[in-house]
């Protein structure tokens, strides 16, 4: 997600800065914004210069002061509580007092995030959909203390980006992940029930009710890690046992089975 956050910014006219833990995982973000783009170039969407001066804008690094000059963030790591709101400490020491820190957290509460760091005035849920290049949709989730003028940057930003954006208020999932994720939950439950075949369920997904990928194709795109976390998150926020993640979906993940990008997930890449 972070790569294609990066992309789009970039292509709108924005320096950014992508930052990662480890160099490996930033050269597969660069890989990957420059096979995006290149589509578009051979598509005759873009030049090969407009390709070439996107890319120049993107600078990439595992060193977090490299994001002080920053005036936003968009923080797009691992779907875990503490792994964000330590982000969010190191952050609000790191940016200018001015500069905002959106998370694109697909269920993780803006309140809790913002309480990490001394200006929940300035945090806000700014959640892309996958792929981010693609996807016209940003969900824009307000903290209980975020402020209007926040708001109306990141309104104004999403526009600039080509995107929509949708408000949605601070409640676990928000909408987008609180409709989706128990779909996709009970779509495992029929395979792990041996209801119908991957193939019968994704199939009847597609033709019966026009959706353009089936709920198990759509879990592997998304990342199994990434479902069961959001379920999670449901489970607790709302303490209703109807988010209860099947067992089947656990096991994959336990397994290291997270979807494509790990070459395995409810079908095989
Ligand atoms: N996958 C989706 O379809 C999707 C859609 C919308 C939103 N999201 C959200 O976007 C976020 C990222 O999802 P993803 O699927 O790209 O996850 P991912 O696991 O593929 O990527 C997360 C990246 O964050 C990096 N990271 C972890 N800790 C870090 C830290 N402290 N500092 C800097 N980088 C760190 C990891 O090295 C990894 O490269 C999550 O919050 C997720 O819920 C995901």
């Amino acid at each position: 997600m972070g790569n294609g956050i990066a992309q789009v910014a970039a292509r709108a006219g924005f320096d950014v800065v992508m930052h990662d833990v480890q160099d490996g995982f930033l050269q597969r973000g660069l890989g990957a914004i420059d096979k995006s783009l290149q589509r578009d170039v051979d598509k005759e969407r873009l030049s090969a210069d407009e390709k070439a001066a996107i890319i120049s804008r993107i600078k990439a690094t595992t060193d977090l002061n490299a994001l002080s000059g920053a005036s936003l963030v968009v923080e797009a790591v691992t779907e875990d509580l503490k792994v964000k709101t330590e982000l969010f400490g190191a952050l609000d020491r790191v940016l200018p007092p001015e500069s905002i820190l959106a998370s694109n957290t697909s269920s993780i509460s803006i309140t809790k995030l913002a309480a990490a760091t001394q200006r929940p005035d300035k945090v806000i849920g700014m959640h892309f959909m996958n792929p981010v290049p693609v996807m016209k949709l940003v969900e824009v989730i307000r903290g209980i203390a975020t402020s209007d003028a926040t708001y109306e940057k990141i309104r104004a930003l999403t526009e600039k980006l080509g995107k929509t954006a949708l408000d949605c208020h601070d409640s676990p999932g928000f909408v987008s992940n609180r409709v989706l994720m128990p779909m996709i939950n009970e779509a495992i439950f029929t395979l792990h029930e041996g209801v119908a075949t991957r193939e019968s369920i994704d199939g009847i997904m597609k033709l019966g009710m026009n959706h353009p990928m089936g709920p198990l194709a759509l879990a592997d795109f998304i990342g199994l890690d990434v479902c069961l976390a959001i379920l999670r998150v449901l489970y607790d926020g709302f303490g209703d046992p109807k988010y209860r993640a099947c067992p089947l979906l656990r096991q994959y993940v336990d397994a290291g089975w997270l979807g494509r990008k790990t070459g395995r997930g409810f079908y095989e890449y």
